[in-house]
């Protein structure tokens, strides 16, 4: 029921017949016509003739009388499609009378993890959470609707060195004191006192520096406090979720703590692999093709001398787990766009150790940073970071407010739930419908306005359609079948009929559109060295331990590829 499909098969076969083999047609919807394929361009070098000859050609071998009005050849070579009405409507109503609107359950489920909002614990959530959080839910909903099953990883910043701090500055206040702060949800402000004190106070830097060790060798007491920290922060994350309406729940936390049993045995596992390096400080490795401004390579660090393990040890443990444990074959990682070196260094890295062999594959959902109305990251009035809570229950009261003037008879219980939906609905709409990779402006007045491309227009444009099937008696709608008789009905069709089409394509390219899940390409190999370029055979050899793949990334081999056995050797 895939329009672009149907267009896109029909002339794929007579692409096939006219350039003797298989063409994908690149259908596109279009400016110029309903849909476009400029796949004759790409073929005329191949083929030795004018592009427009072949076009012509192909339109005369498809077969597109039941699906196409009008079918042209345009320009240099472009083919045009206009999609007939009477096939618009029957499209539709078959679409409408079918809960999945059209939309086939994905015929290759697959385990998806994702790895998103994440905040710190002991640290108030900031917009940046908020962008991981929005995004990742969106992902979640979308896979799981496809058939995927996916597993929601929100991986807290909840172990590791400023736990030491943390713990010494609560024995410091008193557990029911501290207790009390951080409920009340002032997680900023413990979090900076125990700073300060660690900034300036030696010897509560090295009663600090004692209790990670402490916490780190699972110290009984160290560990009741370190979970009450856990806890209360925990807590504050869950109101910020329900308030926002993401699926996120208590079970989904899996930070970094999860992973401590498992650092060890990652490390010996590095070790063995030939892969773990000693640079004086830590125990590292170096993913080839990762170098510093020096053009001197950049370590993940392992373990630190002090036995304390970096935030790329987890991630390798997290990806060895998901891979092996989990058995995922698809990682996505919503995090800022500041981390993307970090995450294509782990992930170059656990295709070295061979944890993440195709058919998984990682991705790192990247995204920008919301700015305030200066064109600077978006700062409270006093120059701090946005309080998260804050903006979304600003946004709620703004909401509120709004619903007011529309309708002052409005009861107070009814504009609540409004304001709710509109003002939590404004500020994820307004993050999801931007380029993902942007930077946007945070802008009341935009995300709130009642016209435009914003929340609160969908949102009044879909009660007003209820209102009128209301009006009308009409339960479900099977008036079918549709006809398209106007123009305007015609647009309209022809951007629901792509909703099939946008979804699949949503589910697949986060990373075409985000941040290549690239494989840094390996240097070819010198005359001088002993290298030696070969087929992979089998395929699945590629980007395991001792392959280094020629392709990149490695996933995009679609057939056998060629990789670089060298010793020592390495892979992408
Ligand atoms: N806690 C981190 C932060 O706030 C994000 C963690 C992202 N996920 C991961 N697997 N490293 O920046």
């Amino acid at each position: 029921m895939d329009l672009e499909k149907l267009l896109a098969d029909r002339l794929a076969q007579a692409f096939s017949v006219v350039a003797g083999g298989p063409v994908d047609p690149v259908v596109r919807r279009s400016q110029h016509a309903d849909y476009q394929s400029d796949a004759a361009l790409s073929l005329a070098r191949r083929l030795g003739r004018p592009p427009r000859e072949i076009a012509t050609e192909v339109l005369g071998q498809a077969e597109l009388a039941d699906l196409c009005s009008a079918v042209e050849v345009s320009g240099p070579g472009f083919i045009n499609l206009t999609v007939a009405d009477p096939a618009l409507g029957a499209l539709l109503s078959r679409m409408a009378v079918d809960t999945r609107l059209g939309v086939a359950v994905s015929a290759a489920a697959e385990t998806v993890v994702i790895d998103y909002s994440a905040p710190n614990v002991a640290k108030e959530m900031h917009v940046g959470h908020l962008r991981s959080t929005v995004i990742g839910d969106a992902a979640v909903r979308l896979l799981e609707w496809l058939g995927h099953r996916v597993i929601k990883a929100n991986h807290l910043g909840d172990w590791g060195t400023p736990f030491g701090m943390l713990i010494e500055h609560l024995l410091d206040l008193g557990e029911s004191e501290a207790a009390h702060e951080l409920s009340v949800g002032d997680l900023d402000s413990f979090y900076k006192a125990a700073r300060v004190k660690f900034d300036t106070d030696d010897a509560f830097k090295e009663r600090a520096r004692r209790r990670v060790v402490a916490l780190q060798s699972g110290d009984e007491l160290t560990l009741r406090l370190w979970r009450l920290l856990v806890a209360e922060s925990e807590e504050y994350f869950l109101t910020v979720y329900d308030q926002l309406g993401v699926l996120l729940t208590e079970e989904d936390f899996h930070g970094e703590s999860y992973y401590n049993d498992m650092l060890a045995p990652v490390t010996d596992e590095l070790d063995r692999l030939g892969l773990l390096r000693d640079s004086g400080d830590a125990a590292c490795v170096f993913p080839e093709g990762f170098t510093g401004r020096d053009g001197q390579p950049l370590p993940i660090i392992v373990r630190k001398r002090d036995g304390g393990y970096g935030y790329g040890a987890t991630d390798l443990a997290a990806i060895r787990h998901r891979t092996r444990d989990l058995g995922a074959t698809r990682l996505l990682y919503v995090v800022g766009l500041p981390q993307r070196q970090h995450f294509e260094m782990v992930y170059a890295v656990a295709r070295q150790a061979g944890w993440l062999t195709p058919p998984a594959k990682a991705e790192h959902i990247g995204f920008g940073s919301i700015l305030g109305s200066d064109g600077k990251m978006l700062r409270s009035r006093a120059g701090g970071s946005i309080k998260l809570v804050g903006l979304l229950d600003e946004a709620v009261t703004r909401a509120a407010e709004l619903a007011r003037q529309k309708n002052p008879d409005l009861p107070e219980a009814t504009v609540a739930d409004v304001a709710r939906a509109v003002g939590i609905g404004a500020i994820k709409y307004a993050d999801l419908s931007t380029d993902r990779i942007k930077d946007y402006v945070f802008d009341w007045q935009r995300m709130l306005a009642l016209d435009g491309n914003t929340a609160p227009y969908l949102q009044y444009a879909h009660a007003r359609i209820r209102s009128i099937f209301r009006r009308a008696g009409i339960e479900q709608f099977t008036a079918t079948p549709i006809s398209i008789v106007h123009p305007a009905e015609h647009a309209l069709a022809l951007e629901l009929a792509a909703f099939g089409t946008v979804v699949t394509a949503s589910s697949r390219t986060w990373s075409s559109t985000g941040s290549p899940a690239t494989c840094t390409p390996s240097p070819p190999p010198s005359a001088a060295s002993t290298n030696t370029a070969r087929s992979c055979a089998p395929r699945a050899r590629c980007g395991t331990a001792g392959w280094r793949c020629a392709t990149s990334p490695p996933e995009s081999c679609t057939r056998a590829c060629t990789c670089w056995a060298s010793p020592p050797r390495t892979a992408c």
